[in-house]
């Protein structure tokens, strides 16, 4: 049976079954794989995308809830929002695979906390798992986006000639 998401703004009917993951509905059936499947379990973050401006685990969300729900996910951000070009700025990504989800849980936190305080990014951002470590650069990034000046400098220091 289909039904409607409002994904990105934009009504899209879906043939899923309703207890399908949203996960598989944005990548397999909408073709929006910005979104990316992680641990499937709803712990590391990888898969976030906003759901009415809550950052939420699109792998362990059936559709079948989210018939009145507005869905946003990286693909709303256009590449240009203020975050992404935090994120380029402070060279956030390394493999890249979680920073979709990164991205995303940031963004809902600075539309319901526009200058955070460190607590509040680690509250945020706890879920967000990155093998690569990129959390100080996250942080950095976070805070450059919100207008803040991140504490210290992030990227690594050439070593002094001998
Ligand atoms: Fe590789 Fe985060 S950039 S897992």
């Amino acid at each position: 049976m289909a039904m409607t998401l409002d994904v990105n703004g934009k009504p899209l009917s879906v043939k899923a079954a309703p207890d399908t993951p949203l996960l598989w509905v944005l990548r397999d059936e909408l073709n929006l794989t910005g979104t990316k499947y992680g641990c499937g379990v709803a712990q590391c973050g990888a898969c976030t995308v906003l759901i009415d401006g809550q950052p939420t685990r699109a792998c362990v969300t059936p559709i079948a809830g989210l018939a009145t729900a507005k869905i946003s996910t990286i693909e709303s951000l256009g590449g240009a929002h203020p975050v992404q070009a935090a994120w380029v700025k402070h060279d956030v990504p390394q493999c890249g695979y979680c920073q979709s989800g990164q991205i995303m849980s940031a963004v809902a936190l600075l539309n319901q906390t526009p200058k955070p305080s460190d607590a509040d990014i680690d509250g945020a951002m706890d879920g967000n798992i990155c093998r690569c470590g990129t959390y100080q650069r996250i942080r950095a990034a976070i805070k450059d986006a919100a207008g803040l000046t991140p504490a210290a400098p992030v990227l690594p220091v050439a070593p002094a000639k001998v």
